[in-house]
């Protein structure tokens, strides 16, 4: 079976093959971008299906992607669409494809059927590495399967969160594709006189803080990733021209533990390199704990803080990031 890719990839670009003008800058874009991933799902139009696949067969045949990894989303499962886009693609540029991911995963057993339909064109057509799979977390049923999503194949390359899709499967109350909602936050309480009333009603003026919708959902995705071994991601985030929103969204979603997210646009793409590698400054402290913690045992003072064993195994999470990313 092929390696689950030891190099966590920070920006899965998506571009649209049926769209000449996008698919022309591709090959420049190959090395500069972590994935390039090839959209045959949303987004495409149902007359363009044919266009896009036809498109991402002859970028894959005449592109040299060099670092960058090609992946495609292919249709839902329970599309006309997703025979012919994964028949079609392994028979013809399966030796170029990392990854496969799959829309609207509910549970085991999509990546069973994924995962037997793989292996047989991968067959046919002499693929000689196996093609991982990268199941979306968009439906309330998937996401109560989670766990065993993660772990039902060792094809299993990581999850992501579909934000849009799951607000409307879960009947949330957003129309936005990812990011936060100003309507979604927490106030501070109103100010009370000693014997608990308020003194100046309606007046106050209070605090309010946006909480993170996405809060516990990547909380839960990461946990279920950890616990298989595989990679966790942040989705779409919609507002292109929003990129203060982008990369408080992308940073929530790193500092919870996922390795990378989507980009829909360019500007998008410096975004998520920058957020989800570590800062120099915490890898220098996490160098320092290192150092500081000699065999790994007991508990060091350093800056004023205590460190110890809890302490060093988050230092090396950083300081392993570091090292893979610089691969
Ligand atoms: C992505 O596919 C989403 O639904 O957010
Ligand atoms: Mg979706």
């Amino acid at each position: 079976m092929r390696e689950i890719p030891s190099r966590p990839s920070r920006a899965i670009h998506f571009f649209d093959p049926s769209n000449a003008k996008m698919a022309a800058k591709v090959p420049a874009m190959a090395g500069t971008v972590d994935v390039l991933l090839g959209n045959l799902e949303d987004a495409i139009k149902a007359d363009n299906k044919e266009a896009a696949r036809e498109g991402l067969v002859t970028i894959g045949r005449e592109t040299d992607f060099g670092t960058s990894q090609l992946w495609t989303r292919v249709n839902a499962l329970d599309s006309p669409w997703v025979l012919d886009d994964l028949t079609r693609l392994v028979t013809e540029i399966g030796d170029k494809l990392d990854v496969v991911m799959v829309p609207k995963v509910q549970g085991a057993e999509d990546i069973h059927y994924v995962d037997r339909l793989l292996a047989q064109l991968e067959a046919k057509a002499g693929v000689q590495r196996p093609i991982l799979v990268h199941a979306i977390l968009e439906t309330a049923r998937g996401m109560a399967n989670v766990e065993e999503i993660c772990g039902v194949s060792p094809r299993m390359q990581g999850i992501s969160l579909g934000p849009a899709d799951l607000a409307a499967d879960r009947r949330m109350k957003t129309t936005r594709v990812g990011g936060g909602h100003p309507g979604y936050l927490v106030r501070s309480d109103a100010a009370k006189t000693d014997d608990g009333y308020d003194v100046h009603g309606e007046q106050t003026p209070r605090s309010t803080y946006q909480q993170d919708l996405w809060h516990y959902t990547i909380a839960r995705m990461v946990d279920a990733c950890a616990m298989h071994g595989i990679f966790p991601y942040y989705g779409p985030y919609g507002d292109i021209t929003d990129v203060v929103g982008c990369e408080d969204q992308f940073r929530n979603a790193f500092l919870l533990g996922c390795v990378g997210t989507w980009t829909l646009h360019p500007k998008q793409i410096e975004i998520a390199k920058r957020v989800f590698s570590p800062a120099p400054e915490d890898v220098e402290h996490a160098k320092r704990v290192v150092e500081a913690m000699g065999d790994g045992t007991g508990a060091v003072m350093l800056d004023g803080k205590m460190e110890d064993d809890a302490s060093l195994k988050q230092c090396l999470v950083m300081v392993r990031l570091a090292e893979q990313l610089a691969e």
